[in-house]
């Protein structure tokens, strides 16, 4: 699908990082935005800001994706208000990266991380797609990550809710197909993007809870990370990736590559295994 002028997009998790660089992007194109955030108070300067990058109108709302009757009271009154809805961006996550092996992990803290960033998907999926089906055109992109298509040792539930965010977009694409619905999907899954999240999980890595329980080998591991971070992809160019993986139509994007080669490893590991499985 080609973004353009007069379009209405969504995109949740807007405040700030990627989500507030892909809502620029669209507002810069003429596209208008609705944009939606648990920060209210950021929100409203983004909103300002966007307002004055483009043509269309930029609408704040104040939403937690975790919560399915909020995002679907959202899509409704987003739907009221523009009468079409051309594309949806299910960018919101968080990343709470306590170094903790998943034996020892908080719970509360594990549900949260699947409440947002998977159901918190599958919330705007519900929400927002009868609409698209509705009109018989649109496109969704879901923001996962390598994590998705790799090992990510201590901070399990971030890996498995990406994991699960990447099966999403494929069975969601899966049904739209069975169902002759001509909407597309497109899977993100970036390695470092330079955002405030980010910033926040290299603070983590480096504070006392993973320098206290880490062995030489997670040293190695760590220092693996920030070689791969010294060459970070900005959040503007980020965005300019994924709305050209958009208008490509494709379903899995990278915008950085596999920069620590994890998820390559681990699809040789699959396809090692089938071959030893010796089926065709
Ligand atoms: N930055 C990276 O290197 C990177 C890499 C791979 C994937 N990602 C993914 O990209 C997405 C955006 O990441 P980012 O780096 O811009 O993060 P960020 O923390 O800088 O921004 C995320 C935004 O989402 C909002 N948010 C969090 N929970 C929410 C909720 N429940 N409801 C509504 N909004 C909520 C936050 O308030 C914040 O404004 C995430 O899904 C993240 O997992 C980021």
């Amino acid at each position: 699908m080609l973004v353009e002028s007069g379009q209405v997009a969504v995109v949740t998790g807007a405040a700030r990082g990627i989500g507030r660089a892909i809502a620029t992007e669209l507002a810069s194109r003429g596209v208008s935005v609705v944009i939606v955030d648990l920060r209210a108070e950021p929100l409203g300067a983004v909103a300002e800001e966007l307002a004055a990058a483009g043509d269309g109108a930029v609408v704040p709302a104040t939403v937690d994706v975790a919560d399915a009757e909020a995002m679907t009271a959202l899509a409704q009154r987003v739907q009221e208000r523009f009468g079409r809805i051309d594309l949806v961006i299910n960018n919101a996550g968080i990343a709470p990266n306590d170094g903790k092996p998943m034996w020892e992990a908080d719970l509360a803290q594990w549900r949260r991380v699947v409440d947002v960033n998977l159901f918190g998907m599958l919330h705007g999926i519900r929400a927002f797609v009868p609409h698209l089906v509705a009109a018989g055109r649109g496109h969704v992109v879901n923001i996962a990550s390598l994590a998705g298509l790799s090992g990510t040792p201590l901070s399990a539930s971030y890996g498995t809710s990406k994991h699960a965010a990447v099966a999403l977009s494929e069975m969601l694409l899966a049904e739209l197909e069975l169902m002759g619905l001509p909407i597309g999907v497109t899977v993100v899954c970036p390695g470092f993007v330079r955002t405030p999240m980010v910033e926040e999980n290299r603070d983590m890595t480096r504070g006392p809870e993973w320098a206290d329980r880490l062995g030489a080998d997670a040293t190695a591991l760590l220092e693996s990370i920030e070689e791969t971070m010294k060459d970070m992809l900005e959040p503007d160019e980020a965005a300019r990736r994924v709305l050209a993986a958009v208008e490509a139509g494709a379903l899995h994007t990278l915008p950085t590559g596999d920069v620590a080669d994890g998820a390559r490893t681990r699809t040789r590991r699959v396809l090692d295994a089938i071959e030893a499985s010796g089926s065709d």
